[in-house]
């Protein structure tokens, strides 16, 4: 894998392209994003785009088109039914992934909704490496369980372990003996491990999956919406197969799965998603349910336009240049977070950058859900949207309590091809200034908790008036 280096050796963060159409930015005043927050009730998904600085709420339909991208949607085709570019976005996933049917849905949770309603039901137990948060919630919905199988390196929030979204592969068999294989309707695979910092999965874990799946007589369903940081971690980590082609490994590992869906916010480049199935059986298992919920079979609930831009992002997936980017810039943000003592997920995965709320705000109860403590105060002091990725994050147990989340995290996503160093040195330095100040940090309450995925609506107070005395602190310090 090519590398572009410093003299003196250091890999060297540097972006290859250019920046052909730019989008103007604001920065509001440091008590207009006090007064913002308290309005979002500090929530990052409820502030308005226009009052974010930089937006690392998510790395999904955020990353940066193409040139050839846009011109692709240029010559779409508008038909209701047979449009030609849906052929040619199957044409594409057939050339990449090698199985040959292909279910078009709006996006990532729309395949989960329509696999976990085929092939779900009560009593049901999904085994995968980590769940992530639409995923677990169809498959509670349709009455079956999750049951998480990370290694136990995958929870360590410091660690030097490659790929921390491996199986662990000798509880996987164990499970399956324990709950019948026939209470088993597929294991699932997330690629580049979402919730616990983007971590990725080895290629050799995947073939061991694959040999316990058939000796069991199981499905392998893989969630590829963030292959393609794991395609990159897998070509530079995993040197039995260093030699491959992006292309190469991509055929290599879509063999391993009978069911792959993706969500081409993150994967592509684009908007919109699909089920790639490898048997016809299971194809037409799910094909009704495109037409009820999604649009008919050739749109899926895509606009066309975005149906040729995932054919083209898709391609570009497939250019190590274009797909190093993610990685080598949150590479950059994790060393320099590390260098100034401040706790993030380590080694840096794909997705973004996560910061380690436990130990930033240790002296924050889980209950007071730091993470989302850390993530309003960072708008506060700097404009950057994060996302927390913790408690708040969870769905309560079914008897109301809360449900501890094993990470509390505050992901800083980077969008594919949006940020620039300098928008990172920013970051980095805001940062670095919440951290000395990390003890005027307090807890968050709610003040209204929806029922299911409560973190994209609910609203929340803070426990005492620490928001302000924050702020007066970051006004005097910065002068504004
Ligand atoms: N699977 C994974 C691993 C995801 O990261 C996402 C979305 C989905 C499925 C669902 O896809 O959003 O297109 O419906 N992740 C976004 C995020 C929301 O911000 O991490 P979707």
């Amino acid at each position: 894998m090519r590398e572009i280096r410093f003299q003196n050796g250091a890999p060297m963060a540097l972006e290859m392209h250019k920046a052909r159409i730019v989008q103007k930015l604001h920065l509001l005043s440091a008590e207009d994003r006090l007064k913002a927050m308290g309005e979002a009730g500090f929530n990052t998904f409820l502030l308005r785009s226009g009052d974010v600085f930089l937006d690392m709420l998510t790395d999904s339909g955020s990353n940066a088109m193409s040139d050839d991208q846009l011109a692709a949607m240029m010559h779409a085709d508008d038909a209701y039914a047979g449009s030609e570019s849906f052929f040619r976005l199957e044409t594409k996933i057939r050339e990449i992934f090698g199985h040959r049917f292909f279910l078009p849905a709006h996006q990532g949770r729309a395949c989960e909704n329509i696999l976990m309603k085929t092939y779900v039901c009560e009593d049901s137990v999904v085994p995968m490496n980590f769940h992530f948060t639409t995923t677990k919630a169809h498959i509670t919905l349709n009455g079956g369980r999750v049951e998480e199988l990370v290694c136990e390196e995958g929870l360590r929030v410091v660690s030097e372990a490659p790929f921390k979204g491996n199986f662990d592969l000798e509880r996987l068999e164990r499970l399956i003996q324990t709950v019948g294989k026939e209470h088993i309707p597929f294991i699932r695979v997330e690629a580049g491990t979402n919730l616990i910092g983007g971590q990725p999965i080895s290629l050799t874990n995947m073939i061991g999956l694959r040999s316990i799946a058939d000796r069991y007589g199981l499905k392998l369903l893989l969630d590829a919406s963030l292959l393609q940081d794991n395609l990159y971690f897998i070509k530079k980590r995993e040197s039995a197969y260093a030699s491959l082609s992006i292309r190469e490994l991509t055929l290599k590992i879509a063999s391993l799965f009978e069911l792959i869906y993706f969500s081409a916010r993150k994967v592509g480049f684009a908007r919109g998603g699909g089920i790639i199935c490898r048997d016809k059986t299971d194809f037409d298992r799910m094909k009704d349910f495109v037409p009820l919920y999604e649009g008919f079979m050739t749109y899926g609930g895509m606009s066309v336009r975005e149906i040729e831009a995932i054919a083209v992002g898709l391609e570009e997936t497939m250019d190590e240049e274009v797909i190093n980017q993610g990685p080598v810039f949150i590479q950059y943000m994790v060393d320099e977070l590390v260098r100034r003592g401040i706790p993030v997920v380590t080694p840096a995965g794909g997705l973004g950058c996560h910061l380690d709320a436990r130990a930033f705000l240790a002296h924050v109860p889980q209950t007071q859900y730091p993470a989302g403590a850390l993530a309003s105060a960072l708008y506060i002091v700097s404009g950057i949207r994060g996302m927390e990725r913790g408690t708040l994050s969870e769905q309560r147990d079914p008897d109301g309590s809360e449900h501890l989340a094993s990470m509390e995290l505050v992901r800083l996503a980077l969008p594919r091809r949006v940020f620039t160093k300098s928008q990172i040195d920013y970051a980095v330095d805001r940062i670095d200034w919440l951290f000395r100040h990390r003890d005027m940090i307090g807890g968050l309450r709610f003040v209204e908790e929806p029922a299911t995925l409560r973190f994209f609506l609910g609203r929340l107070d803070s426990v005492e008036a620490w928001p302000q005395t924050l702020s007066d602190r970051f006004r005097r310090d910065f002068a504004e």
